[in-house]
């Protein structure tokens, strides 16, 4: 798979003027992506949970402009003016320009809102990217008349890539898998695909509590994270670790096996701490109550033979990961013993999901 086949061809249609909406979900990494080098090329292979509540529902509206010399657009956040958001959007205009000509050619209005609660330290660029990227796709779908549904996500995907990495995870199906891995068909290292081979009941509908240890700005941004491993001195076995681990999860996901389902994720989240700690300059991103929920979930693990987990994104945050039938007793141990450790006692339940929608686009 490469880029080129991404380049447009020449459009069928003109249209003036138009709107698209699309709900898109964040997605959480099983096995992470740390690690990348232009253009937002990842240097290891990830997958990752799709979620269901966890959303950003954008609605694009384009008009053509007299002059097509600069990209032209606002943004809104909850019908707010949000021109902080701009920079990051004409970054990720510039990078897609040579593949969406019509780019210049309108002016754009970005409305775009989150289920989440905004700054909860849950990261909004992988679904925020996800549903811009779905919105672009629906008008060049509407200017062409040869895109199919395949390649209108795959594409979709990679213009999400290059906003954010993890936003090309958010399209379609419950598990989607990003990057070259030498046992998965079909992966690449420029859009996510959606994992193609058996996955056990013991997943479906897998719960992620989203524990909120630490609502406050990210200490370290994912540019700059991922930069660190630039020279890092393990990086090199880092994306080896990553490789085996996706390839020992292929028959854990196959068979259901939720001890070592357990093993690889919760190695997977200190891992990606572990090179952050271990880099130059060097962060703690955990906060001492990330620790006390980790301990009191092994505790309670050990006196339940519960199969709850957690996994951790670059921040205090943390998932707490179970099976379905599992929900009431976890709900109750969430609440009695970890929700006390959250900023507010606030937590968000999720589960998984399948990917980017459509809203009432005629
Ligand atoms: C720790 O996708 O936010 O969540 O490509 O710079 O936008 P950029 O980074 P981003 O990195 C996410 C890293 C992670 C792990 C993961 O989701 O795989």
């Amino acid at each position: 798979m490469t880029a080129e086949q991404f380049i447009s061809k020449d459009y069928s249609f003109t249209i003036e003027k138009g709107r698209f909406t699309w709900s898109s979900p964040s997605n959480i990494a099983l096995v992470k992506y740390w690690g990348k080098r232009d253009p937002q090329l990842p240097e290891n292979p990830s997958i990752s949970f799709t979620l269901d509540n966890c959303k950003t529902t954008t609605t694009l509206s384009f008009s053509k402009k007299e002059t097509s010399s600069n990209f032209s657009f606002e943004v809104f956040l909850d019908g707010e003016k949000k021109d902080d958001f701009k920079p990051k959007i004409e970054t990720f205009f510039k990078r897609i320009e040579g593949y969406l000509p019509f780019l210049k050619a309108y002016h754009f209005k970005i409305e775009t809102s989150n289920t989440f609660p905004h700054s909860s330290g849950i990261a909004s660029s992988a679904s925020g990217m996800s549903a811009l990227a779905a919105c672009l796709m629906s008008i060049e779908s509407a200017l062409s008349n040869t895109i199919s549904n395949d390649f209108f996500i795959q594409k979709a995907s990679f213009l999400a890539r290059l906003g954010s990495g993890s936003a090309c995870r958010s399209f379609e199906g419950d598990l989607v898998v990003w990057g070259t891995h030498k046992s998965i068909v079909g992966s690449n290292n420029v859009f996510g695909i959606k994992y193609p081979y058996e996955v056990h009941k013991n997943f479906k509908n897998y719960q992620d509590t989203i524990l909120l240890v630490d609502k406050g700005e990210k200490q370290v941004s994912s540019t700059v994270g991922h930069n660190l491993m630039h020279g890092h001195p393990f990086a090199k076995e880092r994306f080896k670790q990553a490789h085996n681990n996706l390839e020992k999860l292929i028959p854990v996901l196959k068979e259901g096996h939720l001890d070592a389902f357990i093993k690889i994720v919760e190695s997977e989240a200190l891992s990606l701490h572990a090179m952050m700690m271990t880099s130059m300059p060097y962060f703690i991103l955990m906060k001492p109550n990330t620790l006390e929920i980790i301990n009191k979930i092994w505790k309670y693990r050990k006196e339940t033979g519960s199969k709850v987990c957690f996994t951790l994104d670059a921040g205090a945050n943390v998932h707490v990961l179970y099976p379905e039938q599992e929900f009431n007793q976890v709900q109750e141990f969430i609440n009695n013993e970890l929700a006390k450790y959250c900023q507010n006692e606030q937590y968000i339940n999720d589960k998984i999901g399948f990917g980017s929608k459509p809203v009432n686009n005629e």
